[in-house]
């Protein structure tokens, strides 16, 4: 089991999105998947209670509950954790991180979230987990943005995900519906992303590969 925690101090960057966008691609590809939600808020929790689907399993976790749950997960036969952290200095992205395999950083181009990114790469760095931020919101058919913030992710010194989720309405509308975008409309621009995000995100993980999974289906 690989867990994936989704962890940035500066809010509404994206960490929902991300969470829930990655989990449906994994259970789409056929893992096993469960999302973890550790925000107060329950945005993640919410979103599931307005979806019609049953997979990705959502459940809320405290930082107490957390050992626990992965240890559930873990015996339950679970593929990939993905936990989605609240905003703002918590307790509960410190234990995300130190129970994840891989942490991504969702970023916006903008000069608040660059601000705080150095804080949440700091805690990946001192947890030594491997980190990487990922382009959020970046305005589509233009390099500007993309252009500044691969300067400013590299003199932070963390590494970018080679996909990036640009700014679509789509995103919204679908956060609305309880679906995620690739859902909403599988062929447009705002899916090929998250497929590409999950693609890099299965390989950095060293998930097994969809060829395994169609291989399966195929017997
Ligand atoms: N790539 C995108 N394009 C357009 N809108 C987006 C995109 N990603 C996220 N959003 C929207 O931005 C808002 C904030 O996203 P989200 O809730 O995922 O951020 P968050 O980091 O989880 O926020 P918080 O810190 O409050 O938990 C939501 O309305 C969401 O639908
Ligand atoms: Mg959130």
């Amino acid at each position: 089991m690989k867990v994936l925690a989704i962890a940035m101090q500066k809010g509404g960057v994206g960490k929902s999105t991300l969470t829930r966008s990655l989990a449906v691609a994994a259970s789409n590809a056929g893992l096993n998947v469960l999302a973890l939600d550790m925000d107060a808020q329950q945005s993640t929790t919410q979103w599931r209670d307005r979806r019609t689907e049953q997979l990705p399993a959502v459940k809320f976790s405290t930082e107490n509950d957390l050992p626990k749950l992965l240890e559930h997960a873990e015996k339950a036969g679970c593929d990939l954790v993905i936990i989605d952290t609240p905003p703002a200095r918590s307790t509960e992205a410190p234990a995300a991180v130190e129970a994840a395999d891989l942490v991504l950083v969702p970023c916006t181009p903008d000069i608040e979230a660059y601000e705080q990114l150095p804080r949440t790469a700091r805690l990946a760095r001192t947890t030594g987990k491997a980190a990487a931020v990922v382009l959020m919101m970046a305005q589509p058919n233009s390099q500007s943005e993309e252009k500044i913030a691969r300067e400013v992710f590299k003199t932070i010194g963390i590494p970018m995900a080679e996909a990036i989720l640009h700014r679509f309405k789509v995103h919204r509308d679908a956060s609305r519906e309880g679906v995620t975008a690739a859902e909403m409309e599988p062929g447009s621009k705002a899916a090929q992303e998250i497929g590409a995000l999950w693609d890099w995100v299965r390989a950095e993980l060293q998930l097994g590969t969809s060829a395994v999974v169609h291989k399966k289906a195929r017997k």
